[in-house]
């Protein structure tokens, strides 16, 4: 359904999985899409433009001229027409070029003039994959906004096995019915969200800290960027990457700061998600040189940390929503209705530490949504993208 009359640009290149993208071309037919196929030079040696173009129904481009008449194609007007340009394979060599604009072939300039999402399933060797410079390169058209459909692990046509496999033609098309599917609900709305944990120092070289791995937080933020959201991300100190030019990224380091931060987005801002596993307290008096090891017992004095959720929850205008999560060992329901009634937010998101698979460090979780009207919603363990999709959904509907 979600395919249906979307045109699509289906660029192949010179691997050996370009026999995968004749079926992939297949199942976009089928699902009703329009597809223009822009095949490398290179690709040609692997699949035969007779193929692709009886399967598309239309002739497939791959010179900027046609050989016979001299006809020009126009990459503009291709990168224009598209709703999306699908890069399946993509090759090394094409990723390089597309992250430096190479545009030495019809293929990377119509990715050039594109303005449609473009998707890169990437195919080569396991080591060629995992190549710094692959990588970089990865990292690097990701930062533009493009989406990298990852490699699948498994045999290679090297017969090595590993990370490189193209990702099967199913699962691309669910990716991009995933991609439309989405109904934009956040657009142009302004969502603040805190992540990660915070650091607390206790001299120059020590803090207390905490396992928070802010992949929740940083899941949420893509999840509401991707529905079209500005998203300001106020992060403590996390080993993680944001990817989307609408996430406006604040590092900070201690609560303190989270709170200062926050507290300066919060009013021009619809929503704001408290995602951030704030320290409650933090050392008294830092000590600003290295605290020396004695005999004795060392006793460190801790004060309270301000609550920054508690704080947005007083300032909150009745256009506003606030959403919080509760991390809880035991008592969870009840522990977790009295943090939203003290804070005043909208809804809270549980994290059980009874159940497994769910809370820091992990890629799942299990959570349970509460809210202000009483009601609960249990979901099941999933990916913790999927628990940020679960999230934003809830949001935007307290935002119509
Ligand atoms: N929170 C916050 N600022 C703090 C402490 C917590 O913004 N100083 C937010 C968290 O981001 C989360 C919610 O408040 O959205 C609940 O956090 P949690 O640590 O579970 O609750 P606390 O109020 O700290 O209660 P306790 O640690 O006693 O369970």
């Amino acid at each position: 359904m979600m395919l249906k009359g979307k045109k699509i640009v289906l660029g192949i290149t010179g691997s050996i999985a370009a026999y995968k993208a004749a079926y992939l071309l297949r199942l976009f037919i089928k699902k009703g899409a329009e597809v223009q196929v822009v095949i490398t030079p290179a690709g040609k040696e692997f699949i035969t433009p007779v193929t692709l173009s009886a399967l598309s129904g239309k002739p497939v481009v791959s010179e900027f001229f046609t050989a016979n008449d001299g006809t020009w194609h126009s990459h503009v007007d291709l990168g224009l027409w598209a709703d999306a340009m699908v890069i399946a394979p993509a090759t090394a060599s094409t990723i390089g070029k597309m992250a430096h604009g190479v545009a030495d072939n019809m293929l990377i300039t119509c990715y050039l003039s594109s303005k449609a999402p473009v998707f890169i399933a990437p195919a080569m060797d396991l080591d060629m994959f995992a190549h710094p410079s692959t990588q970089q390169n990865l990292e690097t058209l990701r930062s533009y906004g493009n989406y990298i459909i990852e490699p699948g692990i498994g045999e290679l046509a090297s017969h090595l096995e590993g990370k490189g496999r193209m990702e099967e033609p199913e699962r691309i098309i669910e990716y991009l019915e995933h991609y439309f599917g989405r109904r934009q609900s956040l657009r142009e709305k302004k969502i603040v969200i805190t992540a990660g944990p915070t650091y607390e120092k206790i001299d120059p070289v020590r803090f207390i800290g905490n396992y928070s791995s802010g992949k929740m937080g940083f899941a949420l933020a893509e999840a509401c960027a991707e529905n079209g959201a500005e998203v300001t991300l106020i992060t403590g100190p996390v080993a993680l990457k944001t990817h989307f030019s609408s996430i406006h990224r604040i590092d900070v380091e201690s609560a303190e700061e989270m709170y200062e931060a926050a507290l300066k987005s919060f009013p021009t801002a619809d929503a704001a998600i408290m995602c951030a596993a704030v320290a409650d307290y933090s050392p008294e008096a830092p000590s600003d040189v290295k605290i020396k090891r004695t005999a004795d017992d060392m006793l460190l004095r801790l004060k309270p940390n301000k609550d920054i959720a508690a704080a947005l929850g007083q300032m909150k205008r009745d256009d506003q929503i606030l959403v919080g999560f509760a991390l809880e060992t035991n008592d969870a329901v009840n522990n977790a209705l009295a943090k939203m009634n003290k804070k005043n937010l909208d809804f809270i998101v549980l994290n059980s530490l009874e159940d497994e698979g769910a809370g820091f460090r992990y890629d799942t979780n299990k959570v349970t949504i509460i809210e202000k009207n009483g009601c609960s919603t249990e979901y099941d363990s999933k990916p913790k993208s999927e628990v940020a999709d679960d999230i934003v959904e809830l949001l935007s509907s307290y935002m119509q």
